[in-house]
């Protein structure tokens, strides 16, 4: 049986290098498009070594429409298309929005005018629950309005499914789109051979804690403990990568069987809230590390709560999840020590 061949941009990162490996074992044949701007090549290395074979990469901007269209010409038969490919550091976009914009809504444009010339036609579009800045009522449903972002990144986000969403309404392109708003992906593969490559501080909650765990960080700082939930920090939807990545080979199956309207809108997230300090709690229990932390002031611009409703993704995609926080938290630790390994 002919393995259909999926194009995934930005297949090197976290999670695009998670859904290349669950793609194979599904009975794809994803190729690879990453210019290495916020990943390493030991990804491919990664992905080789839990699949047994290695998956072509093209090394190009997908802001080159030019460079896209060869790589669509030299891989014959693209059924579909997975863009991962984006900067999503919240802080760094505020500085540099012009470099957000330009790549993140540059690569969907640009990728969707070769994706319309080749006539390829179904994409799976990596969106983010940022586009609910802070949502009135939880949990979040796709119907939730989509707010103004803040921060340039979430802004990217929303134009770009405004792109999406536009195209689809003009009634000209054969090109059918699926936007899944992720929650926050967590973890790492249970192989620890693949894992969240955070270069330099880390911003995001979890790599900070296992760095601070293994030594690399003096202490956790939970920002903000005044907040109107039940232990007073942040509420978030933490969803482990391995499932976030299997929801992507859901939503290309989907696509390829034809029952994909030009348009959708996915919540990607497993339905439940954590606070900041129940997060801390199950990475205890799942490593045996006491964390070092102190509570400190709240981070400027974080959501105070916000999780998924996520009935819409379990009846139409027939997508659940099936990880729990606590094998979340121990698979990322598992990653960190096998990345100490490396180190010695
Ligand atoms: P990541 O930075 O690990 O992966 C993104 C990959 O895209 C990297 O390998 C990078 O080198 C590549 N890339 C960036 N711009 C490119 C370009 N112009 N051409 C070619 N390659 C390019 O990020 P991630 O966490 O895997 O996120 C993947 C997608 O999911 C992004 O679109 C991100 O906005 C979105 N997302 C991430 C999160 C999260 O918390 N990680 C949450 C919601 C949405
Ligand atoms: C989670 C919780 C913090 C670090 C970000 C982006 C979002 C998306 C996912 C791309 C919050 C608290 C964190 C720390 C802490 N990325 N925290 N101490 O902010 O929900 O979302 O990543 O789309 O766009 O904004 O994730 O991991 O940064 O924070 O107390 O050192 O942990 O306040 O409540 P966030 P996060």
């Amino acid at each position: 049986m002919t393995k259909e061949k999926i194009l995934v941009t930005g297949g090197a990162g976290y999670i695009g290098s998670h859904t290349v490996v669950e793609l194979v074992q599904a009975g794809y044949e994803p190729v690879i498009v990453d210019n290495f701007s916020n990943s390493e090549e030991s990804a491919l290395e990664g992905i080789a070594a839990i699949l047994g074979r290695s998956v072509p990469c093209h090394r190009i901007d997908c802001t080159d429409t030019a460079a896209l269209r060869r790589v669509f010409e030299q891989e014959q038969n693209i059924q579909g298309v997975i863009h991962f490919a984006a900067y999503k550091a919240v802080g760094e976009s505020v500085a540099e929005p012009l470099k957000y914009y330009h790549n993140n809504v540059g690569s969907l444009v640009a990728l969707l005018q070769v994706m319309e010339e080749v006539g390829v036609t179904n994409l799976v579009f990596s969106s983010s629950c940022t586009v609910y800045g802070i949502p009135d009522k939880l949990p979040v449903t796709e119907e939730t309005p989509v707010q103004k972002a803040n921060s340039p990144y979430g802004n990217t986000k929303k134009m770009c499914e405004e792109v999406l969403t536009d195209l689809a309404n003009s009634g000209k392109s054969s090109i059918k789109a699926t936007a899944l708003r992720y929650f926050n992906p967590i973890g790492a593969h249970p192989s620890a051979k693949i894992g969240e490559l955070p270069l330099g501080v880390p911003n995001n909650l979890v790599p900070f804690i296992t760095q601070t765990a293994v030594g690399m960080r003096e202490q956790l700082t939970v920002f903000g403990d005044d907040y109107d939930t039940s232990d007073g920090t942040c509420i978030r939807d933490y969803i482990h990568v391995v499932d976030l990545a299997k929801a992507h080979v859901v939503a290309v199956e989907r696509l390829l069987q034809g029952k994909a309207r030009a348009i959708e809108f996915f919540n990607v997230g497993t339905g439940t809230g954590n606070t900041v300090l129940e997060a801390i709690k199950a990475f205890e229990k799942a490593s045996g590390q006491k964390l070092n932390y102190k509570v400190g002031p709240r981070r400027v611009g974080d959501v105070p709560k916000i999780y998924a409703d996520v009935s819409v993704a379990t009846e139409e995609l027939g997508f659940k999840t099936t990880s729990t926080l606590e094998e979340a938290m121990k698979s990322a630790w598992d990653w960190q020590l096998s990345l100490q390994k490396e180190k010695k």
